[in-house]
């Protein structure tokens, strides 16, 4: 399991934004959209290219084109405040969805939904802003193992050590990109200092 950190200043104020509980819905979307264009681009650092030609007004250009597009797929509900990043970055992506919800006694997930393109041999962007127990993110991985996923990156706004720890004990191969590795959880299950519960500041419920 890789855990990479997103060193960036601008990815540091918009996280930092997030973090501020003044913040309100609107602006939210609107930072985590921003936020995960900087994850998307770090999560595709190494996406394969081939070599191209395009004609420039002025002659030829030797350039680079994607040779493969990768599947996003987002766990509802919060994963969806990430999806428009990777749908403006990468227009041709194929997208699949996973509703999972965590218990609130339990922290485990439970499923209620799943729908997702062929991913025999896929490499899948896996969206979910919050990685606090893992118990999410490695449910949501169990499912894309079993459709045959050949590579996944997860795509986190703040991970706790405790989700790493996990998720990489059940997928080892998983990769993880975040803007933030927190201290922690808490007696619920949530990331300390985190941001909060971000289904609900993402939707205001
Ligand atoms: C949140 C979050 C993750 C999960 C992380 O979702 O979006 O999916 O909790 O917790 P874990 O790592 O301990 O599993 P939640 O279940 O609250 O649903 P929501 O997105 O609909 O709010
Ligand atoms: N889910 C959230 O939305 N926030 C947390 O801190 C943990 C799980």
């Amino acid at each position: 399991m890789t855990a990479t950190v997103v060193d960036h200043p601008l990815a540091a104020t918009l996280l930092t934004a997030l973090r501020d509980r003044a913040t309100p819905p609107s602006l939210f979307r609107l930072l985590t959209k921003r936020l995960a264009l900087a994850l998307v681009l770090e999560a595709t650092r190494t996406a394969p290219t081939t070599a191209c030609r395009v004609e420039t007004p002025l002659g030829h250009a030797d350039g680079r084109a994607l040779a493969g597009v990768p599947v996003a797929v987002p766990i509802l509900r919060a994963g969806l405040g990430m999806l428009e990043a990777v749908t403006e970055l990468l227009p041709d992506v194929a997208v699949g969805y996973i509703g999972l919800e965590r218990d609130h006694a339990t922290f485990h997930p439970a499923a209620y939904y799943s729908k997702l393109p062929p991913l025999a041999g896929a490499w899948v962007l896996l969206l979910d802003p919050m990685l606090a127990t893992g118990g999410s993110a490695a449910a949501a991985c169990d499912a894309l193992a079993a459709a045959r996923a050949a590579r996944i990156t997860l795509l986190s706004v703040v991970a706790a050590p405790e989700g790493i720890r996990h998720l990489g004990e059940r997928h080892p191969a998983v990769e993880v990109v975040t803007a933030a590795i927190d201290l922690g959880l808490d007696e619920h299950a949530y990331i300390v200092p985190g941001l909060g519960d971000f289904g609900d500041r993402l939707f205001g419920t």
